[in-house]
């Protein structure tokens, strides 16, 4: 079966065909990054205006790339939420107009469990129950995935831990995104050699990453005084990035390893754009191996927003009898819970 899978939630607008879920035979991806860049974060007007004039050469584009006429689209899946409202507001008619046009089958999926379901795609999906953490620019989740529910045991109070890197960079005048930036000097810094404390928060499995922001914010300002523009640069600077991912990534590892060990399970899953994150993939994956655990993170390629795992998690769910209709709605505050069953 070939799955178009549709992707608009943020600053990607992306089309991917998808073939019985498991080959995949385009993945287009086209970002409003730069146009963002001078604003230090995504503004949602310039994301969706980006977005609805991409879509249509995206579509066409997915479509020449996997030498598939329109016709040959067995199933449309879209991403309903959660996400930008008028981005989303933008694949979401897209997809219905073209489901009207060919008659095809469409289902609305939510991106967080897309992001989990971009791991399946290449390797075979483990057995249930398995925990679920999700890490990307609006969300920090961690989900005990059982059957086919979705638990949510802990979320973030505030920032997202991609916003705190984001928002860490632009302290740091590093430019948007942070998360990369930040990423690769952390590569070539001392990671001890600023201490940040570990942020008490309600909830065993919730996270809080503003502290450390702010923390960040006073250690720059101090140095700084009133100028504008942050003086560290250097091996100061290269340290603190390696101090900031040091913690924040310590701090997800241990809630997601702890909440394993609770809930008595051996399988971690992670998906997002922070599953990028050179520290996470490495420490995450050695401990699994340390445990003896099965640890699935997707390859670079779809740590990002793409329509590849929009597509899978479409199949996936079309395959188990779910449906959507031309009555589907974007809803940019979907919860895990209320849209699995
Ligand atoms: O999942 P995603 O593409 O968009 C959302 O759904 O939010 O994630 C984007 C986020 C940004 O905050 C970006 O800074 C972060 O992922 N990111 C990273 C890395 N690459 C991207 N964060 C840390 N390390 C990275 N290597
Ligand atoms: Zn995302």
């Amino acid at each position: 079966m070939i799955t178009l899978g549709i992707e608009t939630s943020c600053d990607e607008t992306s089309c991917a065909i998808l073939e019985n879920g498991n080959k995949i035979r385009s993945n287009i991806i086209s970002s409003s990054l730069a146009k963002h860049q001078p604003f230090g974060g995504v503004v949602p007007e310039i994301a969706s205006r980006h977005s609805l004039q991409a879509i249509h050469a995206v579509y066409k584009t997915s479509l020449s790339e996997a030498k598939v006429q329109s016709n040959d689209i067995g199933l449309i899946a879209v991403t309903q939420g959660p996400g930008l409202v008028g981005s989303l507001l933008v694949g979401v008619s897209f997809a219905k107009s073209l489901a009207f046009a060919l008659d095809c089958p469409i289902i609305g999926v939510h991106h967080l469990e897309a992001h989990l379901a971009a791991n399946f795609i290449l390797r075979k999906k483990p057995k249930k129950p398995f925990i679920g953490l999700i890490v990307s620019g609006g969300h920090t989740s961690l989900v005990l995935v059982k059957g086919s529910s979705y638990e949510e045991l802990g979320a973030t109070v505030d920032d997202a831990i991609g916003e705190a890197y984001d928002k860490t960079a632009k302290i740091l005048d590093l430019g948007y995104p942070g998360g990369p930036v930040i990423d690769r000097l952390a590569q070539e810094g001392n990671p001890k050699a600023y201490f940040f404390t570990k942020p008490k928060v309600d909830g065993k499995f919730n996270f809080s990453f503003s502290g450390i922001k702010t923390a960040i914010l006073h250690l720059v300002k101090g140095a700084n005084g009133n100028q504008k523009r942050s003086p560290w640069k250097g091996k100061k600077l290269k340290d603190l990035c390696a101090s900031f991912q040091f913690a924040v990534t310590s701090w997800i590892i241990e809630k997601t390893l702890n909440a394993c060990e609770e809930k008595g399970i051996n399988t971690i899953v992670v998906g997002g754009g922070v599953s990028a994150n050179s520290r996470l993939r490495k420490v995450l994956e050695q401990e699994c191996h340390l445990r003896g655990y099965e640890f699935f993170i997707p390859p670079l390629s779809l740590t990002l927003d793409n329509g590849a795992m929009i597509a899978r998690l479409g199949y996936e769910r079309y395959r188990k009898g779910f449906r959507s209709n031309l009555s589907l709605i974007a809803n940019p505050s979907l919860t895990f819970v209320k849209n699995s069953r």
